[in-house]
């Protein structure tokens, strides 16, 4: 699983243990010269819901955004320390980024759907990983759709704008989205503060399964 993540490991000897799927040690996240996250030293347990509570501007998103490196693009974010994934650390130069954010998918506070199709959302990321037969790509879209509670709502109107649908549908479009990836870690941002309590609890109900 690792081997198309990182190019070049020849000098990454660590290994997790067992239990761990993640392990950060000493991360520390700076904005220029003012810095958000502190030393964070913690060990992230494989098949287990892991929740981060703390105020507001605590910095949970950006040390979120850090596990699959969405702050490489704010330019005046930078890190110290280590994001061991199963041993190796995602934080060095040799990540390929495109293959750790299909292995650390990520939903945001806010919905971000692409402005395309419902289908086309969901198979998007599958297409541009080569995959090409129809009958993959609609069960892709049923079950996934079905997992984030959303396709009783939209299974007649797959073909109809992402943009169409209200900020709650939008959000479980994007949950719908990461699954489809099968993603090993799954990072959620404050996913469900847009939800109504019924889909909220679906929400919950899903991570439950996942784990
Ligand atoms: N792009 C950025 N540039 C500069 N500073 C930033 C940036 N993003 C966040 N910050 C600052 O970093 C700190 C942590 O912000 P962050 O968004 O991680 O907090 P949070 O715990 O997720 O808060 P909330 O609960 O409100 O979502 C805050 O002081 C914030 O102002
Ligand atoms: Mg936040």
């Amino acid at each position: 699983m690792i081997d198309h993540i990182i190019r070049e490991h020849a000098e990454q000897t660590k290994r997790s243990p067992e239990s761990s799927v993640l392990e950060v040690k000493h991360l520390s996240i700076y904005y220029g010269d003012k810095q958000a996250v502190k030393d964070v030293n913690m060990n992230i347990e494989k098949h287990a819901v892991t929740a981060l509570i703390g105020p507001s501007g605590c910095g949970k998103s950006t040390f979120l955004r850090q596990i699959n490196r969405m702050n490489d693009a704010i330019p005046s974010a930078r890190s110290e320390g280590e994001i061991l994934y199963e041993g190796l650390n995602i934080l060095g130069e040799a990540v390929n980024v495109v293959s750790l954010r299909r292995e650390i998918g990520m939903v945001f506070q806010k919905p971000n759907p692409f402005p395309k199709s419902i289908y086309n959302n969901i198979t998007h990321a599958l297409k541009y990983a080569g995959e090409r037969r129809k009958a993959v790509l609609d069960d892709a879209v049923e079950e996934s759709l079905t997992k984030a509670a959303l396709w009783d709502e939209v299974k007649d109107r797959l073909h109809s704008s992402a943009l169409s649908l209200s900020g709650g549908q939008q959000q479980r479009l994007c949950i719908a989205r990461t699954l489809a990836m099968k993603p090993a870690v799954l990072l959620l941002d404050e996913p469900a503060s847009a939800l109504d309590p019924i889909s909220n609890a679906r929400i919950e109900t899903l991570l439950t399964e996942l784990k």
